[in-house]
């Protein structure tokens, strides 16, 4: 069984962690994951004894990856939180700064709690401290319907009135109006016991893909590709950029799902790596545009490109997503003069 904790990442490969590393090229090294997103094929690649480097343009995934990538000792306890004495001077100025959250995805008096958690997580050393601010980001999707910050206000307010959400869906969703604390002790334990030594200097990164690319400065193993794709559910920023901007971390990255020009921006990011690694990993999925065949296509010409399948349904944060998918793992050898 995986330690890996409660994150809720929207198109996660939780469930496809297994086949996925049983179908990598190599069985030990070091494995960029380039969009680690919520960190569980990271994660895996932790437990499976790879040294990991996650990457991704957010902070809220950059949070994550610090507290349960990199960080291999470093525990929380509720009684070290509760000692922490909060400077009321401080959790003023952060509540001015984070007030654009008021009446968007929280009510005021949220805003005012999220303050002092903010202001908590500044006397905690930095291991811990990233810990703290990946419970804090998973409070504050666990307090959001649907789990995204793109949720528009009016209907936040109606799914969070339980006899409103009873009524309508028979779900009171009495989650939503738990405090942020409250959310963060019911997490601690799960957090805490996902934190392991692998032995190995797992890193995190916030960068741009092209970039963190460009930094590498060694050759590794293997490059895990789980890109957003055109056409799916890819609004990442929308979804959790909130986050960021509490922080003032938010980057500027490449917007890879425009249709027009996924695929050009695709093949610079193939060549790049190519010259990085001694392979390359792809997630996709038979309904992924451009299709699986347009990218095999493109990947021939730096190597030798093998293709696995398997089936598999999503879970879609709101619904059941009857359609069964074909989950698709590109595997690509890269040849020698590369
Ligand atoms: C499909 S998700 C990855 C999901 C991940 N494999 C998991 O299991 O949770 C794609 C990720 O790419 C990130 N991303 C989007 N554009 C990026 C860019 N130009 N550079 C780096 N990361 C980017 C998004 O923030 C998102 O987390």
């Amino acid at each position: 069984m995986s330690r890996y904790p409660k994150i809720n990442y929207i198109g996660n490969k939780n469930n496809l962690t297994d086949w996925i590393i049983d179908n990598l090229p190599y069985k030990k090294g070091k494995v960029v994951d380039l969009f680690c997103g919520g960190c569980s094929v990271s994660f895996a690649l932790k437990e499976n004894g790879y040294t990991v480097y996650s990457n991704d343009s957010l902070y809220s995934n950059y949070v994550l990856a610090k507290a349960i990538i990199e960080n291999n000792n470093h525990k929380l306890t509720k009684e070290e939180l509760e000692d922490i004495v909060i400077d009321k001077k401080i959790v003023n100025e952060i509540k001015q700064n984070i007030k654009f959250l008021e009446n968007r995805i929280y009510f005021p008096e949220e805003v005012v709690e999220l303050s002092e958690l903010i202001e908590k997580s500044n006397h905690l050393n930095d291991e811990k401290k990233y810990m703290y601010l990946a419970l804090i980001r998973r409070a504050m999707i666990r307090k959001i319907p649907y789990s995204r910050m793109n949720v528009p206000w009016n209907q936040i307010v109606k799914l969070r009135d339980e006899e409103y959400s009873y009524e309508k869906y028979k779900r009171r969703r009495a989650y939503h109006n738990l405090t942020f604390e409250q959310h963060i002790y019911e997490n601690l334990e799960n957090y805490n016991e996902s934190i392991f030594d692998n032995k190995k200097m797992n890193k995190a990164f916030q960068l741009d893909s092209f970039q963190m690319l460009e930094k590498l400065d060694e050759k590794v193993d293997i490059i895990y590709i789980d890109p957003p794709y055109p056409s799916t559910m890819n609004k990442y920023g929308e979804f959790y950029g909130y986050f960021d901007k509490m922080f003032n971390k938010s980057i500027e990255y490449e917007n890879l799902c425009s249709k027009d020009t996924f695929l050009e921006k695709f093949e610079k990011l193939i060549s790049i790596a190519s010259s990085k690694t001694k392979s390359i990993v792809i997630s996709l999925n038979n309904k992924t545009k451009p299709s699986v065949s347009d990218i095999a296509e493109l990947l021939k010409k730096y190597g030798k490109v093998t293709i696995k399948e398997k089936k598999h349904q999503y879970k879609v944060t709101n619904k059941e997503n009857k359609n069964e998918t074909i989950e698709v793992l590109i595997i690509l050898k890269i040849k020698e003069e590369h």
